[in-house]
């Protein structure tokens, strides 16, 4: 669905929501690179290091010659780890990301054509599934998925299985999955990962809003909202909002509405879910996959879990 149908909809439930793809735009990628410099944002650290110690590892576990696909592909930065593993065992590699983001599919494609001679990037802009409808691959050999970060997290459980059902569907047996997942932890750790001092991931939540403005003529003063992050053990979740600091209207001109906001009143944005190991065997069993081998960082923060198609 559209950009603005997607706001109207979200605008006009109860509780409000936004649909959490649209953070990703040029400038909100760009934020999402920033996030993941933060100290308090231990997610791409902590899986950096798993990728750093065990990427031969895993690529060892498939038969060559391998071809990747990558889910939410942002920078590639930690897909570097696994590009340089597979290199060393085959001169060339075929890999195409999968973004919603073109000008971070770009930019990551330039970069990586620079620094890796053999390898040949074919990006699609898209969302996850719709994009691995697109790709064709191109080789006999095995083909690995790469679903990295915490980006399964952001799925309730019921779309985690739909997805890696789909994923499971696009593949042959013996090709794999990579997939990351974050673990659960204190509400201190987790809160602080998604508020942070700085206020780098209030502007990328924010950006939502500024987004509005700039594509639907929309007239939120940013200052009126506030961002605001909550782990809700229960659900296993933090929780994303962004909320109204005051009761105001705000026109939003291509959507011919005004939306009214309480003071206090809060527009859900994201739900990121934190996962354990009995979580991960649930998923992968119930999608068709078998864990082979499952990594988590020197202090249990991040899970890679090898999943191999049956
Ligand atoms: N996939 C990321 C995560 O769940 C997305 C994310 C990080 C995010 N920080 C955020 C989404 C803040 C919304 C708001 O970790």
């Amino acid at each position: 669905m559209p950009f603005a149908e997607d706001v109207k909809l979200g605008f006009n439930s109860h509780p409000k929501s936004l649909s959490a793809k649209y953070h990703y735009d040029a400038l909100g990628s760009v934020l999402f690179e920033a996030i993941c410099l933060l100290p308090e944002y231990y997610p791409t650290r902590a899986e950096a290091a798993i990728l750093e110690r065990h990427a031969v590892e895993m690529v060892d576990a498939l038969k060559g010659p391998l071809e990747l696909i990558e889910l939410g592909s942002g920078s590639a930065a930690k897909t570097r780890l696994l590009i340089q593993a597979v290199l060393s065992r085959q001169a060339r590699l075929d890999y195409h990301p999968i973004d919603i983001s073109s000008s971070a599919l770009d930019a990551s494609a330039r970069a990586l054509e620079r620094d890796f001679p053999g390898i040949s990037v074919d990006g699609t802009a898209a969302e996850y599934l719709d994009g691995l409808r697109r790709v064709t691959r191109n080789g006999s050999g095995s083909l690995l998925v790469l679903f990295l970060g915490s980006n399964i997290g952001n799925f309730d459980f019921s779309e985690a299985i739909v997805t890696l059902a789909a994923i499971n569907d696009a593949l042959r047996p013996g090709d794999a999955l990579l997939l990351g997942a974050d673990l659960k932890k204190s509400k201190t750790v987790l809160e602080a990962a998604y508020d942070d001092p700085l206020g780098v991931t209030a502007a990328f939540n924010l950006n939502l809003l500024a987004r509005i403005n700039r594509e639907l003529g929309g007239h939120f003063d940013l200052r009126q909202f506030s961002h605001r992050a909550v782990w809700e053990e229960q659900r296993s979740r933090v929780e994303m909002y962004l909320v109204s600091r005051l009761s105001q209207d705000v026109a939003i001109d291509a959507l011919g509405m005004t939306a009214h906001f309480d003071a206090g009143e809060a527009i859900f944005t994201e739900s990121s879910y934190k996962y354990d190991a009995r979580r991960i065997a649930e998923l992968a069993a119930a999608t068709g996959f078998e864990v082979a081998k499952r990594w988590t960082d020197s202090l249990s923060r991040f899970s890679s879990s090898l999943l191999v198609r049956r």
